[in-house]
């Protein structure tokens, strides 16, 4: 009696905690005994029914003797079959079960395969609320004529589109045939023709292998545009011509990132404009960047989103992090090689800035953040990976390989960070290979100049460490300056060179005015700057923070049509926390814009702003 209570103990217990024994906090994939090394997607873009249809056929390579099962992540997927190769010809059935389905991590899909098979093919179709794919009906595009798809994988809705180890250690190639009775074009993270026309059949070869949160697949009214000879973009054609003219400069980033850090390794670079739904700043899908509109502000001052997305390439795409834990080996490396191609593009003067904004962005969110949140290396397990994203991993990872370059020298630390990617390159790396590589090269070779209980504060423990300089620019502290003055009935809001300001400028000043600022200031900037309503989504989005922190009610339409227009979550979650931090007549604002806004939100930005209201 008691064994069996056991036993039924011990089943009730690896039902419920089914992640436990996946080696990916994430995933249930058992990619330690089995691993997908190539992937072909045979997909019908169905847009009448917001759903993609067909098969994924996985190619195997079985690792650990025993195993006879293959263990794959899904999510909302619909299973038809399960097939394999017969001797005979014609495809068999396999055994399979979905498990019951978890809320942050879908359904494992167990497939019995005594044979261990070299292929196994999944014939399914999604779910029209496919958290990882948004539909879009013609009238959110720019055109408003034709309807519009794309997916967004990372971190973990890969799984939502096609059945798959959705753990970033597995890496695998991959090509697709996709078709769609829209005859619109498709493109995907993989090798894209610039010539293709659109006729609603597109093929796709991606040969490097990549892990799965780089899958990426947009179906849209999309053209081409070249930018150089290796780089171009796409977009909607009403969107064509400022895009290219806003991001005329990638060409020569790909340069500069080529001289700091060795080539270019995956092709072309292209970038994908997508409507402005997309939750996302940029997601660096190999080979095609996919963009928010918002950062074509007309003066080409937010590329430092294009330098970021195209530094992935190097560090998270070639070199990536092994699971979600250490995500700052993916975007603290990004936000370094960021800023060094922003220096090389545009100088230090530009550089010294945009690191001041992020290290500010990281103080501000530290005074937010639990200290368990604060480290670089994090603890996710059990949780939403998407709660790693935060300026640690971004801003404090930066301020760590930035304090490293200050104390070793750059004629040292470039070819460090260079040799780490091509060391490591098309592998996953977790924070203990990094600690490795730093000691064996940097602390080792390099004796006195960072200490090992330096190291661990900024990787396991909270706020910032003591040693770290901060960044600091003169262009700011003369912004610092005309702030004062004018705070101080100094210098009238005319006489403020700000007409010269950059936008980096200018969300200096913005940052710096006070949370009480009476109304009649906020107005008389507003008069002279027409910060309501700006064109620039940075300085606009900064203008609508301090308007509500200080009840500037001129700003409240302006508000309404950002927050209905744009689905950016870092501009939408904000602005909602903002109002609904005020309460009363605010929080009903929020939420009667949201009632309004969320359909045309993306699933990720509606849950966190869902969450938001909820609290
Ligand atoms: N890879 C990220 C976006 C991401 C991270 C999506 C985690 C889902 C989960 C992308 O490279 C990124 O960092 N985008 C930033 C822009 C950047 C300039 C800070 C963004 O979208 O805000
Ligand atoms: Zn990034």
């Amino acid at each position: 009696m008691l064994r069996l209570t056991f036993a039924f103990l011990a089943l009730l217990i690896m039902s419920i905690q089914p992640l436990s024994a996946a080696p990916d906090p994430h995933s249930y994939a058992n990619h330690d005994q089995v691993r997908i090394t190539h992937l072909t997607l045979d997909l019908e873009v169905d847009f009448e029914a917001s759903q993609l249809r067909g098969f994924a056929e996985l190619h195997l390579d079985w690792i650990d003797e025993n195993a006879r099962r293959l263990v794959l992540d899904t999510r909302d997927l619909s299973i038809e079959s399960v097939l394999i190769p017969s001797a005979d010809g014609p495809w068999k059935r396999a055994r399979y079960s979905l498990a019951k389905a978890e809320p942050m991590f879908g359904q494992a899909l167990r497939i019995s395969l005594p044979d261990r098979p070299e292929r196994v093919r999944v014939v399914y179709s999604t779910s029209p609320t496919a958290s990882g794919l948004q539909w879009l009906p013609a009238a959110q595009t720019a055109g408003k004529r034709h309807p519009f798809m794309f997916s967004q994988s990372q971190a973990i809705h890969a799984r939502s589109w096609i059945p798959l180890q959705d753990a970033p250690a597995v890496r695998f190639t991959y090509d697709a045939h996709i078709r769609n009775r829209a005859k619109l074009l498709t493109r995907m993270s993989a090798a894209n023709d610039p010539s293709d026309q659109a006729d609603g059949v597109d093929h796709f070869a991606m040969t490097q292998p990549i892990p799965s949160y780089l899958l990426a697949i947009a179906v849209g009214d999309l053209r081409f545009k070249s930018l150089g000879e290796r780089s171009g973009i796409y977009a909607e054609p009403s969107v064509l011509d400022a895009a290219a003219y806003e991001f005329a400069d990638t060409e020569q980033m790909i340069d500069v990132t080529e001289a700091l850090y060795g080539p270019y390794r995956w092709g072309r670079y292209d970038l994908l404009v997508l409507p402005p739904s997309f939750p996302f700043g940029g997601m660096e899908n190999p080979r095609l960047t996919f963009l928010t509109p918002t950062v074509i502000a007309g003066d080409r001052s937010l590329v430092s989103l294009i330098a970021h997305e195209l530094a992935h390439s190097w560090s998270g795409n070639l070199v990536t992090n092994v699971d979600w834990n250490h995500f700052w080996l993916n975007e603290g490396f990004t936000s370094y090689v960021e800023n060094r191609i922003i220096e090389a593009m545009y100088g230090s003067e530009r550089a010294d800035m945009e690191r001041v904004l992020s290290q500010r962005s990281l103080e501000l969110e530290l005074a937010e953040l639990d200290e368990a949140d604060q480290s670089l290396v994090l603890e996710l397990a059990g949780r939403d990976p998407d709660d790693g994203m935060t300026a640690v991993a971004y801003d404090k990872g930066h301020w760590l390989l930035r304090t490293l370059e200050q104390r070793y020298g750059r004629e040292i630390f470039d070819p460090f960070i260079r040799q780490w990617f091509d060391r490591n390159a098309f592998a996953s790396v977790s924070t203990d290979d990094f600690v490795a590589y730093l000691r064996s090269e940097l602390l080792d070779k390099h004796p006195g100049k960072f200490r090992d209980d330096e190291l661990q504060d900024w990787l396991h423990y909270g706020g910032i460490p003591g040693g770290a300089v901060a960044a600091s620019s003169q262009a700011f502290d003369l912004v610092d300056g005309y702030r004062a003055d004018w705070l101080a009935g100094r210098t009238p809001a005319a006489d403020l060179p700000a007409q010269q300001w950059s936008t980096q400028e200018w969300l200096r000043f913005l940052d710096g005015l006070p949370d009480q600022l009476p109304v009649a200031r906020m107005a008389e900037l507003d008069q002279i700057y027409s910060l309501s309503g700006a064109g620039n989504s940075e300085i606009a989005f900064a203008w609508y923070i301090k308007a509500i922190r200080t009840g500037y009610a001129e700003a409240r339409a302006p508000i309404e049509g950002f927050l209905t227009r744009i689905g950016r979550r870092k501009f939408v979650l904000p602005l909602f926390t903002e109002l609904v931090k005020r309460g009363g007549e605010d929080r009903r604002f929020a939420e009667q814009i949201y009632a309004k806004a969320r359909p045309g939100y993306h699933a990720i930005t509606q849950v966190s702003v869902d969450q938001l209201f909820a609290e």
